[in-house]
């Protein structure tokens, strides 16, 4: 999604500027640009493609000015293009607005703006927002906070904007709503953006902003306010990511540098969880009785969130015995669900501020659910306007293609489900600490599986020019077969799916064809038998001509397999935290095969704020 970021303060903002969106790349885009405010004028550059472009279009003679804003535009409204990208000026080119989201009412304000005489100069629904301002600001005597207040009432949609003015250039004005923006506190600096990341080499100071708080800053102040400009008390934390957590730690891509820290994630998330045998979990705030009474979990997720979904309901519905259905968030916000009090939702997002997800908790939460986020980023959105949130604790997830935040979440699920088990009196207390004891184990046995993926890159070489990959899998082994084909599409852009084993045969079995390329996870053998079932799938895809790659763990017969990748033995609820990782593994050496942008894949942001 777009990048957001403002400053002012003793530097030249140039600086800071385009080393902040710099540092936002990861979250996509296709355009570029700055507004630097210098006394009575606005300097103002604007570039499609990536940020090497506008830095070109810097020219020599660019003032020295200490405060602007800065945006890295993933197009929503209007073409990748100079004249769409941000910053959007009003007709006297005195005011500059940059914007994160969507104003759904554009084009009404765009008619009543041009019946005012504001001439248009772009497609973007951005630009109605800096002529409704300019327009506002007069009326206000150049008091732009107020003007900005103003606006925002008239403005549906999800957005967070900046604006600065030739007038009061060391000033600039921000607002949120359903869109991130954190404030960064320095010293005789201050710092406006999209995410900490963005200025946390220059500050680990930050302030969160609630929805439709309206911040002012300057060099030395900053002031928060509703709508209706009643001041707002300011919650300062401190970041706990140092700048070089964001740096690629000597891996060639954030990619792979997050596939190797999921060891450490996965232990930081279970750190502190059992106590005296008993799973810790205060952040629920649910009573006994609270517990006690939800009759049914809901998650609410897209995409790899939503595959860690789907392990999820194996798991609470083994321990805890409380029915779980896992849901599109895009699509449960559209239904008519069957949601009450009694109702747990657990909303799954790594970034907290995936559109999609908010407003299906909102939509739980207006039938009365109880909201439980699993979060991986510090006061964003989705954890502020939840019930509760268990933070995962991966660390910064730079890369598009989620990783480490995924076997977080996984993790995480498990916390829960055993946590319920435990309150509602399901599970002895040995039993949870049993469970939680094969959970720390994981770390260790994530760590064996990263040591044995090298023979992976030659396996890609093999199956570099397949135009299509499927991937097959039982029990909880089948969301790790659609998290795999996931990862192939977004990082390879091949064609891949993830099938239920059992359900080859009524009817995707037809696909397979001499050479066809067929990744099987065997389930882990001691709990299901089901890997008798598997091992007939893959004699039947083999037996028409399919090139199958295995996933075993050790000692488990397989026969038929052109590859074999072993994985250290596991129970089966905890083997999708190992079976995926080769898996991983497999997309990011495919997609570095393919010269793909690993990081950054094309058409894909890490955080998807629009709906
Ligand atoms: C996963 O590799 C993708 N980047 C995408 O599916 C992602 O998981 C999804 O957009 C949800 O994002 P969130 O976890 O930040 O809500």
């Amino acid at each position: 999604m777009c990048g957001i970021v403002g400053y002012t303060g003793p530097q030249s903002a140039v600086t800071p500027l385009i080393e902040g969106l710099r540092r936002l790349e990861y979250r996509g885009y296709d355009s570029a640009g700055i507004a630097l405010g210098t006394s009575g004028k606005l300097y103002v550059e604007k570039r499609a493609g990536k940020l090497n472009n506008l830095e070109q279009a810097l020219g020599a003679d660019l003032p020295t000015v200490h405060s602007g804003i800065g945006h890295t535009r993933w197009a929503t409204h209007g073409g990748p293009t100079d004249r769409n990208a941000h910053p959007h000026l009003d007709n006297e080119g005195k005011l500059a607005v940059i914007h994160n989201g969507i104003i759904e009412n554009y084009a009404e304000l765009r008619t009543l703006l041009e019946g005012r005489g504001h001439k248009f100069s772009s497609d973007t629904d951005t630009e109605s927002v800096a002529h409704l301002l300019s327009d506002l600001r007069k009326s206000h005597n150049g008091d732009l906070p107020a003007a900005m207040r103003e606006a925002v009432a008239s403005l549906r949609g999800s957005f967070t904007l900046l604006a600065i003015h030739a007038d009061a250039p060391e000033t600039i004005v921000g607002v949120r709503r359903n869109s991130p923006l954190v404030l960064g506190l320095g010293d005789g600096e201050n710092y406006l953006a999209s995410d900490v990341a963005a200025f946390i080499q220059y500050t680990k100071r930050a302030v969160e902003l609630g929805q439709d708080e309206v911040v002012t800053i300057t060099p030395t102040s900053y002031s928060i306010t509703d709508l209706a400009g009643n001041s707002k008390k300011a919650k300062e934390y401190e970041i706990t990511w140092d700048a070089s957590a964001a740096e690629k730690g000597g891996f060639t891509h954030f990619m792979l540098k997050e596939i190797f820290e999921q060891p450490k994630a996965v232990a930081d998330t279970l750190i502190g969880r059992l106590k005296d045998k008993k799973i810790q979990l205060d952040e629920l705030n649910l009573s006994s009785r609270e517990i006690k009474d939800i009759d049914k979990v809901v998650v609410l997720a897209c995409g790899t969130a939503f595959h860690a979904g789907l392990i999820a309901k194996y798991a609470i519905e083994k321990w805890a015995k409380v029915p779980v259905e896992v849901e599109l968030a895009s699509e449960f916000r559209y239904r008519d669900p069957i949601v009450n009090k009694n109702t747990l939702v657990l909303a799954i997002s790594q970034s907290g501020e995936t559109m999609d997800t908010l407003m299906a908790l909102r939509h739980a939460k207006s039938l009365g659910a109880r909201i439980l986020a699993i979060c991986n980023t510090n006061s964003s959105t989705i954890p502020r306007e939840s019930d509760a949130v268990l933070y995962t604790h991966a660390g910064p997830e730079i890369a598009v293609a989620s990783t480490k935040a995924f076997l977080t979440q996984v993790a995480a699920t498990y916390l829960i489900g055993l946590y319920l088990a435990q309150q509602r009196g399901v599970m002895k207390d040995g039993e949870v600490a049993e469970a939680f004891e094969q959970l720390q184990e994981l770390p260790g046995k994530i760590e064996q599986v990263l040591e044995t993926v090298e023979p992976l890159r030659e396996l890609t070489r093999t199956f570099a020019a397949a135009t299509s990959v499927l991937f097959l899998g039982r029990n909880v082994g089948f969301p790790v077969a659609l998290e795999g084909a996931l990862k192939l599409k977004e990082l390879a852009y091949m064609h891949a799916e993830g099938f239920a084993g059992g359900e080859l045969k009524h009817g995707p079995i037809a696909l397979i064809e001499e050479g066809t390329p067929v990744i099987a996870i065997m389930p882990a053998g001691a709990e299901h038998a089901l890997d008798e079932k598997m091992a007939s799938n893959i004699q039947e895809v083999k037996a028409r001509g399919a090139n199958v790659i295995v996933i075993a763990e050790e000692g488990q017969v397989v026969t038929g397999a052109t590859h074999v990748i072993r994985l250290p033995k596991a129970p089966a609820m905890m083997q999708p935290l190992l079976a995926t990782v080769p898996l991983q593994v497999f997309a990011y050496e495919m997609a570095v095969t393919r010269g793909n942008d690993v990081d950054q894949p094309r058409n894909l942001a890490k955080s998807v704020t629009v709906e």
